[in-house]
């Protein structure tokens, strides 16, 4: 069954930040604090899906959440991230297409992104996404010196 179909797609809004942080916490060295998801939700450019199970008897429970902001003709994915419990039943494809689809409407005609260069499930994700890696941020995260991998997928070549 295609994600889509699986999972359904909604705005988040203030009363999920503590849900989304519980993500963020159990998948990020660094969580996102909830002043940051805040602001994040009173942007105008920034742009936030939570996916939660389809069906009648599922529940409105976050499985993942993806953050993008929106600008010219960009999408430029900030976080994604799924529930330990839920990882590798294509929440984040599901998302990430999702970002892909409401870009597209709006417009858009690349996505970018960065991912830590030691992030192998991520990287795998956006790969098998299309994405391509077009650059280095040289110790872009300065904490643990780590180089950010540059992607990007233009829509128009899919
Ligand atoms: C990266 C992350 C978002 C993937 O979420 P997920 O919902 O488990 O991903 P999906 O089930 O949609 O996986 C889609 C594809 O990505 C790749 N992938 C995902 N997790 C992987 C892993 N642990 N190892 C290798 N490939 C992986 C695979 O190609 C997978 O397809 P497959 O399951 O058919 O092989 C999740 O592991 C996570 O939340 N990590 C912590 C937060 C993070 O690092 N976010 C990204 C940086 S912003």
């Amino acid at each position: 069954m295609r994600g889509a179909a699986r999972f359904r797609f909604r705005p988040v809004v203030e009363t999920d930040l503590p849900r989304i942080m519980e993500i963020e916490a159990a998948g990020f060295l660094h969580p996102w604090s909830e002043a940051l998801l805040r602001a994040e939700l009173g942007h105008a450019w920034s742009i936030q899906r939570a996916a939660v199970a389809a069906g009648p008897d599922a529940g409105d429970r976050i499985l993942g959440y993806v953050i993008f902001w929106l600008v010219h003709d960009e999408v430029h994915v900030l976080n994604v991230g799924t529930d330990p419990e839920a990882r590798r039943r294509g929440v984040a494809r599901a998302l990430m297409e999702e970002a892909a689809a409401i870009g597209r409407g709006k417009g858009a005609r690349l996505s970018t992104l960065e991912v830590r260069r030691s992030n192998a499930p991520a990287i795998a994700l956006y790969r098998s996404l299309g994405y391509q890696e077009v650059g280095v941020r040289p110790r872009y995260y300065a904490e643990e010196d780590e180089d950010a991998i540059v992607m990007t997928l233009e829509f128009d070549s899919r």
